[in-house]
Formats: C-alpha cells, sequence, structure tokens
C-alpha cells in the first residue's frame, strides 16, 4: 500500500501496517504523475491527495491496484470511469469535514469583509499611529444577502450560519426544497443581487469557469466573492482584471487554479483579495476523521469489500466481478 503524502494523523499508518506493508511518499514537494506511477507499480492500494492526478496513464502502470482513496471529499483529480473500467476501488471522505470547511468558508467571508489580513499587516509593520476612522472601512454582514452557488452539504452548512449574521440568503443548485427561508434563485440573479458570493460547486465540466469575466460583472462592485471549493470554477484572470479594476469588492480564494499558486501571480499582490493554501478541512478533528474514514476504505478495498465511502459503487456489479469485465 503506498500513501502519496504523509498524512498528519500517524496513527491511520499505524492501523493500516498490519495489513500491509506501507510506503510512504518521502519527497518534501509532491510526487510527479510520474514520480506517483512508479510509486504505485506494484501497489494493491493508494491513498492520494486532492492535487495527485489519478488518471488512465497511472493506471495502466499500476497493474496490481485495487483500492485508490482520496484523502478529500472533492474527487475531480481521479479519472473515475478510467479506474471503474478496471475494477479499481474509489473512495473518498465525505460527511466528516463540511462544518470545518464552512467554518473557513466564513472565516474567509469575515476577513474579506472586515479587511483584516490588510489591517493586521498595518500593524505588524508599525503603522498603528497613522490609524485613523477612514482607513479599513469594511462591510456589514446584517443584513447583506448570502449567495450560495451550489446547495450541497458545505453549501448548506455556510447557508446555515449566515442565520446568526441575520443574512438573506439566495442560492443556486439542484435542491429545490425549501430551505431556512433561502430563495432559489438562477445564477445571473444571484450575482446580483448578493453582497458576499460563496462558491461550493464540485469542479466538472459544466462547473469549470461558472464564475468567468460576464458573470464578475454582474456582481456589485462592492460584492465579495468566496471560493472554498475548486480553483477552476472561477476565470482566475477575470477575477484578477476584476479585482484590480474594482468591479467587485474583494475575494477569499482558499483554492486557486493551479495549486500551489505561482509566487508570482498578481492576484498576490492585490490587498482586496486573501488566498490560503487550501486549508478547508485543516483542523486536527477533521483530518482525524477523515483519516479514520481513509483506512476503513482501504481495508474494506483490500479484503475485496464495499467502500463504506465509495465513489464507483457499480464495480460491485456482475460486469465487474471476476469472470466480468477484465482490466484494460
Ligand atoms: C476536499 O476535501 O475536497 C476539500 O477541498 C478540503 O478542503
Amino acid at each position: 500500500m503506498v500513501f502519496s503524502r504523509a498524512l498528519p494523523v500517524p496513527d491511520a499508518l499505524d492501523a493500516l501496517q498490519p495489513i500491509s506493508r506501507v510506503r510512504v511518499w518521502a519527497g518534501d514537494r509532491p510526487p510527479t504523475d510520474a514520480q506517483l506511477a512508479d510509486l504505485c507499480r506494484s501497489a494493491h492500494a493508494l491513498v492520494c491527495m486532492a492535487t495527485d492526478r489519478i488518471d488512465g496513464a497511472l493506471i495502466r502502470k499500476a497493474k496490481s491496484l485495487r483500492v485508490v482513496v482520496n484523502y478529500a471529499v472533492g474527487h475531480d483529480n481521479i479519472d473515475l470511469e478510467a479506474l471503474t473500467s478496471a475494477g479499481i476501488a474509489a473512495g473518498y471522505t465525505p460527511g466528516v469535514l463540511t462544518e470545518t470547511t464552512a467554518d473557513l468558508t466564513w472565516a474567509l467571508i469575515l476577513a474579506v469583509a472586515r479587511r483584516i489580513v490588510e489591517a493586521s499587516a498595518f500593524v505588524r509593520h508599525g503603522d498603528w499611529e497613522r490609524v485613523s476612522y477612514d482607513l479599513f472601512l469594511g462591510q456589514d454582514l446584517q443584513g447583506a444577502t448570502l449567495g450560495v452557488v451550489g446547495l450541497g452539504a458545505i453549501g448548506q452548512a455556510v447557508a446555515r450560519r449566515a442565520r446568526g449574521f441575520r443574512m438573506r440568503v439566495v442560492y443556486t443548485g439542484r435542491e429545490t426544497r425549501p430551505i431556512w427561508g433561502a430563495r432559489r434563485l438562477p445564477l445571473d440573479e444571484l450575482l446580483r443581487v448578493a453582497d458576499v458570493v460563496t462558491l461550493h460547486t464540485p469542479l466538472t465540466p459544466e462547473t469549470t469557469g461558472l464564475i468567468g469575466e460576464q458573470e464578475l460583472g454582474l456582481m456589485k462592485s462592492t460584492a465579495v466573492l468566496i471560493n472554498a471549493s475548486r480553483g477552476k470554477v472561477v476565470d482566475q484572470a477575470a477575477l484578477t482584471r476584476a479585482l484590480e479594476a474594482g468591479r467587485i469588492g474583494g475575494a477569499g480564494l482558499d483554492v486557486t487554479a493551479d495549486e500551489p499558486i505561482d509566487p508570482n501571480d498578481p492576484l498576490l499582490r492585490l490587498p482586496n483579495c486573501i488566498v490560503l493554501p487550501h486549508i478547508g478541512s485543516a483542523t486536527l478533528a477533521a483530518r482525524r476523521r477523515m483519516a479514520r474514514l481513509v483506512v476503513d476504505n482501504v481495508r474494506a478495498g483490500l479484503a475485496g469489500e464495499r467502500l463504506p465511502a465509495c465513489l464507483n459503487p457499480e464495480i460491485y456489479e456482475p460486469a465487474h466481478q471476476p469472470g466480468g469485465v477484465t482490466r484494460a
């Protein structure tokens, strides 16, 4: 069994060592595609991160793989069709990081709306003496409108917290039941009315570049855009232009189109933009819950049992069982 990175919770390794020899990628940086393929060459199980690309090319080299488990709930990095047709079970970590990621989303909303990072930098720079009442003027959240794009589990947890701030909530998404008085709107209308737009859609071909030049152009000039889903949901070049020109108020990003973001990216020079290194699930408690689910998934996969959190349950259908479809 191989891990593409050490987990921050060593007991996950301890739990798996009795059932299989474990190798952990030891590089300071994530493995490249070639290094990952090499690591997986004779492995039966792979635990990978949301930034590792798991595709047909890797699977063709990793002939012994039976189970791949993503240490994340998002799984746009995994070519599920390729895994399914190879009869490999794919697991992930849903449900256990929902509230943690919703908290981080609110940390970004508050930080951008109240200019926390800029104000903190001002103090650290020794400038407090220059403070005046017209500096760091932010925005009230009370009475403002939160627009949630994608009302899945994390989107709902974010929307639920808005009640404490007495915000109106509008949303787009498949959910049609009335939720806490939240109003479902088409995306363009949501963008026009929301003071804070927060993105919680998975990355799919339909959501890639969902927020581009035109969509940013619909937003209020004071609006805040938050992205704690996947970087490519936003056209980053268009967002940079909108922020530079003051066409929207600010942005808080836990994710970027390329991760890590280039240290010279112009977004990092903008005072009205906060960029975090994809830390939505980064609490010890959440990472522990994720690790537990990883362990349960790997154990089940190696034992040939159904994964408790499975992305491709169709592999348990007769066509994918021994004697059914064979591996490419
Ligand atoms: C995930 O698990 O997909 C999230 O991006 C964590 O922040």
